[in-house]
């Protein structure tokens, strides 16, 4: 935890530089000012200097500076930050010795990567904090997988919420369900799920001006066996213009700062909101299955993929492998054929396992974790992770499931 103390005189701005800190699990306020000129006093009664003093200048600018000098002074380490909407007194505020800056008003994000940034610098330490504590995280272990379907159906949101649980019962992941499927998402049904709040992701785009991370924490739903977390879609369907790309970019931006994996589940209409989780994903896994009409459309959406420059991001994977009542006669290479690109994994056809998961408001993780689904999802997320998965125990009733692709 690092400790911070903030001096403005305006009670107004101090107060939304209060919320937006308290929202920021590595930061603790440890004191507070409203004066200039006790600036000094304050921080001296602390057992400790803070790691970082932040410094709004428009209540007073010319006393703000002076102090900003006096302070640089006598401590040379203490790291400051300032705050104001004129730039030209940013700008001499970092002569007399601040060394960040941002401008008036701050969002959430830009104080997020400042304060990361500062208090990174002063300690070394913010990147390698206990993964499930931190609110920031360290960037190499972040991932943002968009599972899009190639047609309904094809169990896109059965991947995408037990891919997300399976995920979160690794003690170093964060984990939060993105249901971008507007209209018709049903993430937050397959998993009994707690909220105080009834926010939804439209209720985030309302208030995107003043969205902060308590606003967004309070929006994410959590399931209490796995620790994961859900953002619903919106309640109303009527809500669902309320939502555009924009608001999509900004809320997946915060909560990626937030959260080590994102799971976005996709609605199938391909709207500016889910062509802008596309384009941010890290991976994109395109799921489909063994008939005609969601091979045609896989061919289809990495066209269009492709056009887009993301086409490289695209993993496929197979659902419902080995039913005899969904299953065209076609095979696994006879697909990989059709699609031009290989297919990177495979979930077997298990109705009851899923059926009951569903009916208990659990993921297979906790409903049913010796599934042969289960099984099938937790070798998906080591690939996702780039380990290579563990050999799976074939099933004896479905010989032909091989979850390694070609055969
Ligand atoms: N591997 C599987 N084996 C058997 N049943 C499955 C499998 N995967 C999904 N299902 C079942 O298929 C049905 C549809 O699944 P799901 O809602 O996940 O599909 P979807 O692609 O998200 O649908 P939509 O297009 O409506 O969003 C559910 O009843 C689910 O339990
Ligand atoms: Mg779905």
């Amino acid at each position: 935890m690092q400790r911070v103390a903030i001096v403005d005189p305006s009670e107004a701005s101090r107060e939304s530089l209060r919320t937006l800190l308290l929202g920021v699990d590595f930061v603790w306020l440890e004191a507070e000012c409203a004066r200039y000129e006790y600036f000094f006093d304050v921080i001296e009664q602390q057992g400790e200097m803070p790691d970082l003093a932040i410094v709004a200048l428009d209540a007073d600018k010319a006393k703000a500076l002076y102090m900003i000098g006096e302070l640089s002074i006598k401590y040379p380490k203490l790291a400051i930050l300032t705050i104001s909407q004129d730039h030209q007194a940013l700008l001499q505020s970092l002569q007399r010795g601040a060394k960040y800056f941002l401008t008036h008003p701050v969002g959430l994000e830009d104080m997020l990567a400042v304060l990361r940034r500062a208090l990174g610098e002063s300690s070394g330490s913010i990147g390698d904090q206990p993964s499930n504590g931190g609110m920031v995280r360290q960037q190499g272990a972040k991932q943002m997988i968009a599972v899009l379907g190639s047609r309904g159906g094809v169990g896109t949101t059965s991947i995408c919420v037990n891919l997300a649980a399976t995920l979160s019962t690794d003690p170093d992941n964060t984990v939060a369900l993105v249901d971008l499927d507007l209209a018709l998402g049903d993430a937050d049904i397959a998993m009994e799920v707690n909220g105080m709040d009834n926010i939804s992701i439209a209720d985030l785009a309302r208030n995107i001006e003043r969205l902060d991370m308590n606003f967004l924490r309070r929006a994410l739903v959590r399931h209490e066996g796995t620790g994961l977390s859900i953002l619903r879609h919106p309640m109303e369907i009527q809500e669902i213009g309320v939502l555009h790309e924009g608001h999509v970019e900004r809320i997946l931006n915060l909560l990626k700062m937030s959260y080590s994996h994102l799971v976005i589940d996709l609605s199938k209409s391909l709207r500016p909101t889910d062509m802008m989780a596309l384009r941010m994903a890290d991976t994109i896994l395109l799921t489909a299955q063994l008939e005609l009409s969601s091979l045609r459309n896989v061919v289809r959406l990495i066209h269009l993929l492709g056009s887009e420059d993301l086409a490289d991001k695209v993993r496929i994977v197979i659902n419902r492998v080995g039913s005899d009542t969904v299953e065209e006669g076609i095979s696994m290479k006879k697909a990989e054929e059709v699609i031009g690109k290989p297919i990177t994994w495979q979930i077997p056809y298990d109705p009851k396992a899923l059926i009951a998961a569903r009916i208990a408001g659990e993921p297979l993780v906790r409903h049913n974790p010796k599934s042969r689904v289960q099984h099938a999802i937790v070798g998906l997320a080591q690939i996702l992770a780039g380990k290579p998965a563990a050999p799976l125990v074939e099933a004896k009733s479905k010989a032909k499931w091989n979850p390694f692709g070609r055969k």
